[in-house]
C-alpha cells in the first residue's frame, strides 16, 4: 500500500514540526521541516552574502545558489540539516536567522531554489512536510492536509521555552513581536503565502498540548 503524503502548514510556533516528526515516526514515514531549509539559506546569506552596511545582497546570494548543498542527515535518529557538509542544525534557530527569514523566503529566487527539491521528496509518498505553503503549492494534491494555529499568547510561550531548551538566550517581548511580524510577511507575501488550502483541515491547538493534537491528527488520518 502506498504510505500517504501529508502536508502542515499554519502559523510559526503551533508546533508543527515537533508535532509532524512524532507523526512520522509513528506512521513510519519521512518528515520534512520546510522552515529548516529558508533558514539555510538565511544563515548562509547572513555568513557570506553581506553589503558593508550589513544588509543582505540578494543579487550575490542568488549567484552563489549553485554553491549551497543542504542535506538532511540522520544523527542519532534525529534529522539535522546540513549546509555544504557542515551541520547548522542549532545555528539556523539564531535571533538573527530568525529575524531575516521571512525576508529572504519570500524572494521568487529563493523559492524557485527550492521548490523542487521538496518535490522531489515527495515523489514515492510516504512523507510529511510542514511549512508555509506545502498544502497550497508545495504538494497541492496531498492526500492530507492540515493547517495548525493557536493564540499569539500560547505561541509565544512555547517558542520561549523551545529557544531556552536550546541554550538560546531571548526575552518574551522580542519573541513575541519576532512571531507577529514573520506571520505579517509570510502572509502578505505575493509568491506562495501563509495560507490554509481550501482542502485543509484547521486544528486550533490553543488548548490542546502536543499529544492531543497528534491524536486529533492521526485519527482524521484514520477516517
Ligand atoms: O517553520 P519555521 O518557523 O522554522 O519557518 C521559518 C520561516 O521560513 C517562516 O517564517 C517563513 O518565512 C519561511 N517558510 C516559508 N515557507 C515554508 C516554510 C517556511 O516561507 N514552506
Amino acid at each position: 500500500m502506498k504510505k500517504p503524503v501529508i502536508a502542515i502548514d499554519g502559523f510559526s510556533s503551533t508546533g508543527k514540526s515537533s508535532i509532524s516528526k512524532i507523526i512520522a515516526e509513528k506512521l513510519g514515514i519521512v518528515h520534512l521541516d520546510t522552515g529548516a531549509l529558508y533558514r539555510g539559506i538565511t544563515w548562509f546569506a547572513l555568513q557570506n552574502c553581506l553589503n558593508d552596511d550589513e544588509t543582505i545582497n540578494l543579487e550575490q546570494l542568488f549567484s552563489s545558489f549553485p554553491l549551497i548543498e543542504l542535506e538532511f542527515k540522520n544523527d542519532n535518529g534525529e534529522l539535522v540539516l546540513f549546509l555544504n557538509h557542515i551541520n547548522i542544525s542549532k545555528e539556523i534557530r539564531s535571533h538573527e536567522v530568525s529575524q531575516n527569514v521571512s525576508f529572504i523566503a519570500k524572494q521568487k529566487e529563493v523559492r524557485d531554489f527550492l521548490l523542487q527539491s521538496q518535490r522531489n521528496l515527495a515523489e514515492k509518498g510516504g512523507i510529511i512536510m510542514d511549512g508555509r505553503d506545502i498544502g497550497t503549492v508545495v504538494l497541492p494534491n496531498a492526500d492530507f492536509k492540515f493547517f495548525l494555529t493557536a493564540s499569539i499568547e500560547e505561541r509565544t510561550r512555547r517558542r520561549y521555552q523551545e529557544l531556552l531548551s536550546l541554550g538560546i538566550e531571548t526575552d518574551e517581548k522580542f519573541v513575541k513581536d519576532n512571531l507577529i511580524e514573520r506571520d505579517r510577511i509570510d502572509s502578505e507575501r505575493e509568491i506562495a503565502p501563509l495560507k490554509k488550502a481550501d482542502d485543509a483541515i484547521v486544528i486550533d491547538n490553543t488548548k490542546l498540548n502536543k499529544k492531543e493534537t497528534i491524536e486529533s491528527i492521526l485519527a482524521y488520518l484514520k477516517k
